[in-house]
């Protein structure tokens, strides 16, 4: 099964059939809303998950992360695609185009970043945070159904939030060479990472943040932009999922292989 988690102005599903809504509940508290399962017209199955839950009750900060991850591993999800609304640090990346990143660069400080909090410790590798195979696959599906602009590859900044940069930070972006600029990248990665998930995003610009002269980031430009990104990034999540490969090339499904660094004796006690 593949896993949707959506974001920013995505809260229904994709055109599913037979749908069915899994409560599911975790170690950590509940996902951020009920998990639609239903199949795509050619019988794949998905389970949709709106980051924020139904009617954004979740701030960047509080959104339920782990329980999020946890919950579509525990319906034997194995690959996720997720989408996120972001703003652009460079002039020729507009609103309404679709960027695929390939790189993260972590600005937040108030989250849970692991599953492995206690009792067992993990040093997991994350020098590629993005599988490599969805993410050329997300790309190439972008680019075969929607009608956006798109790119592959590039750095997202992760920001705290909930408030937007200052125009210091916004030009400290630029100037070090990231090309967007979001709030929930983290720790969605990472925690899809130790669930030895594969895991993708299409992020959606809504606005060019605060770096430019005459730039402010107001959330009625967010939210008109959203709007319009909604069709590019459902068309590109039914085709990644349409097309997806039968089969998994990645190491994502080995990640925590290797990565243990506590005695098994100390996790069996
Ligand atoms: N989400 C959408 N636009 C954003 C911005 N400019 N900064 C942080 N998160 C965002």
């Amino acid at each position: 099964m593949i896993g949707f988690i959506g974001g920013s102005g995505i809260y229904d599903s994709l055109p599913l059939e037979d749908t069915h809504e899994e409560d599911v509940t975790t170690p950590y508290g509940d996902p951020a809303a009920p998990i639609t399962v239903g199949s795509m017209p050619d019988g794949t199955e998905v389970a949709f998950l709106p980051r924020h839950g139904r009617d954004h009750e979740y701030s960047p900060t509080s959104a339920p992360y782990r329980a999020n991850i946890y919950a579509l591993k525990s319906l034997g999800v194995e690959r996720v695609l997720a989408s996120n609304a972001v703003g652009s640090l460079r002039e020729d990346l507009e609103p309404q185009t679709l960027v695929v990143p390939d790189q993260i660069f972590d600005r937040t400080r108030n989250r849970h970043y692991s599953f492995f909090e206690e009792g067992c410790v993990v040093h997991m590798e994350f020098a590629q945070p993005y599988c490599p195979h969805m993410k050329s696959h997300l790309a190439e599906s972008a680019r075969d159904a929607s009608a956006a602009e798109v790119v592959e590859d590039g750095t997202y900044v992760c920001i705290e939030g909930p408030q937007y940069s200052t125009k210091a930070e916004s030009e400290h972006f630029r100037a070090s060479g990231f090309e967007i600029i979001g709030m929930t990248a983290i720790p969605e990665a990472k925690l899809a990472r130790e669930a030895e998930l594969c895991y993708a995003t299409v992020a959606g610009i809504t606005d060019y943040d605060v770096w430019k002269d005459d730039a402010e980031v107001t959330l009625e430009e967010v939210l008109d932009n959203a709007a319009a990104n909604e069709e590019f990034i459902k068309s590109t999540i039914r085709k990644a999922v349409e097309s997806m490969p039968e089969e998994r090339e990645c190491d994502c499904g080995r990640a925590v292989e290797g990565a243990v660094n506590t005695p098994t004796e100390a996790i069996d006690a």
